[in-house]
């Protein structure tokens, strides 16, 4: 730890667990560092990075200001898969936010992540730890496929919550605005907030530069299940057991029907299908509610544009 921790303070480029997804580390007062992350992901500069934080004490080196309702917001969910947007200090570059005025911000519930975070003492920006469109590393052993060894890995183990943060906009000026559904389920925040306005994709992407129709995919096609029948070339990510037999391979994401079971596996399964050399993937839809949503967000993402089960 104090070595993964060093190497951040120095200004290179680490890949740490998170209980969402492993992010690809680099501590924001290293321009070089940060730069560095978008080149090893070939990510586009117009896509912001979320920025991690020990705890909601340092809220105050990344945003000018912390407005009410968000921080009743953090306290409740903090640490964990919520990320928050607020106005940027001059101490966030440009390059970290691509340019926006606001910065978005979360404190990860993995104890290794808590861990070197307190360590480093600094902001670390992260994204998910997988070259850019790529399906985003719940393991050590996963962001090693995406990098090789041009990078250290920490390995926290699995990650326990399986997708992303939530990321949610909310100021004083505006009703609360989903721009990622992730590992916070929309009831658990209507319960907290009330209402959430849910923006359409579009909106969603000019809202958030990151969101684009085709992400998290495979290299093999995916598709919906009622449009790939059986066959000995397709696999299939079923849902629940029983699943159809017929399928050359198959991954079930939660025998017992479980969506946070569901999520933890989601982005490992389509990995594993994805090296069986396979023709097509084929997906049942699962229920959209709870982390059901973010698994059909990515899901959609993953076959691209307009796809609906
Ligand atoms: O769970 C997570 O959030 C993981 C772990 C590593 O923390 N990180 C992650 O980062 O998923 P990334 O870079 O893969 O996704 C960041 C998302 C993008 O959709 C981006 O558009 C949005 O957050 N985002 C970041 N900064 C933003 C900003 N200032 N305004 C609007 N959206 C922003
Ligand atoms: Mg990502």
């Amino acid at each position: 730890m104090a070595a993964a921790a060093a190497l951040l303070r120095q200004g290179s480029v680490l890949a740490f667990p998170t209980e969402t997804v492993y992010g690809l580390g680099a501590v924001i007062d290293h321009p070089h560092a940060v730069a560095r992350v978008f080149e090893l992901k070939e990510r586009p500069r117009f896509d912001p990075l979320i920025v991690h934080l020990a705890d909601a004490n340092q809220l105050a080196e990344v945003w000018t200001h912390v407005c009410e309702r968000t921080r009743r917001l953090a306290e409740r969910f903090w640490p964990g898969p919520l990320t928050l947007l607020g106005p940027k200090t001059d101490r966030v570059a440009d390059l970290v936010t691509a340019g926006l005025s606001r910065v978005a911000v979360r404190v990860p519930a993995h104890p290794v992540a808590r861990d070197l975070l307190l360590r480093v003492g600094a902001p670390v920006a992260a994204p998910s730890a997988n070259r850019f469109g790529g399906i985003s590393p719940t393991s050590a052993e996963a962001v090693r496929a995406e990098f090789g060894d041009r990078l250290p890995v920490l390995d926290g183990g699995p990650c326990s919550v399986g997708v992303e943060s939530t990321v949610l906009s909310w100021t004083d000026a505006e009703e609360p605005v989903l721009l990622r559904p992730g590992g916070i389920s929309v009831e658990a925040l209507t319960d907290a907030l009330g209402p959430i306005r849910i923006p359409a994709p579009d909106e969603q992407q000019r809202l958030s530069p990151g969101r684009l129709a085709k992400h998290y995919a495979p290299r093999t096609p995916v598709g919906w299940n009622a449009t790939l029948p059986p066959s000995p070339s397709r696999g299939l990510l079923a849902f629940r057991a029983p699943a159809p037999p017929g399928y050359g391979a198959t991954e079930i994401l939660s025998p017992t029907g479980d969506l946070n079971e569901a999520a933890t596996r989601l982005f490992a399964a389509l990995r594993h299908l994805d090296r069986a050399g396979l023709e097509a993937i084929a997906v049942e839809p699962v229920p959209e509610e709870g982390l059901g949503r973010a698994i059909m967000d990515r899901l959609r993402r993953a076959m691209g544009k307009g796809n609906e089960p």
